[in-house]
């Protein structure tokens, strides 16, 4: 084989691997129960607000649903997770949330990150900030979530820990309208 075809070889190869690395990506995507509870009748503003019924959300669980083009994950976190995250010390963090305009002033706590004063619910774009993919819960070495693109980790708040992604996931504007109902935006 000549050194041209031995590269074009290398070229084919390397084709391949990213088209069966996209289509590993998608189906990974496609396993999360993304549920799309849009609701356009019961908000006049429902192009950028939805209303999201969590009753049936049981701890340690998530629901994944689809706002303005992107997965929000809505996590009932469980008592260990809410306790992992509150334990990391500040200045172990690499992202401290100053540009996430919806936290206000950094640090990236524990408490400024949840919806809720019990910490029990923690509501994100389910975006990894590194390149996009959607990160896996309960994964990475973090026991939070883990971006499989290039290895991103983020603890049991969403924070980066380890890997390429800049900043934490970002934090929407959301609030309980009542005990089972979020608004998001
Ligand atoms: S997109 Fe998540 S690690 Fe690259």
């Amino acid at each position: 084989m000549s050194h041209a075809e031995d590269h074009e070889g290398t070229r084919r190869d390397f084709l391949y691997y990213a088209t069966a690395g996209a289509g590993a990506i998608a189906t990974g995507a496609a396993v999360w129960p993304l549920v799309n509870q849009m609701n356009p009748s019961a908000d006049v503003k429902a192009l950028s607000s939805i209303r999201v019924d969590v009753s049936d959300v049981a701890e340690g669980t998530q629901l994944t649903v689809k706002w303005l083009g992107k997965p929000v994950f809505i996590r009932r976190r469980t008592a260990e997770e809410i306790e992992e995250a509150n334990a990391v010390d500040l200045s172990d963090l690499p992202d401290s949330d100053a540009r996430n305009a919806n936290l206000g002033a950094a640090p990236a706590s524990d408490a400024n990150r949840a919806l809720d004063e019990s910490g029990e619910w923690l509501v994100q774009i389910g975006v990894c900030t590194h390149l996009g993919c959607v990160p896996l819960a309960e994964a990475g070495d973090f026991g939070g979530w883990f971006c499989p693109c290039h290895g991103s980790h983020y603890d049991t708040a969403g924070r980066i820990r380890k890997g390429p992604a800049p900043e934490n996931m970002a934090v929407p504007i959301a609030a309980f309208e009542d005990e089972t109902t979020i608004k998001l935006g």
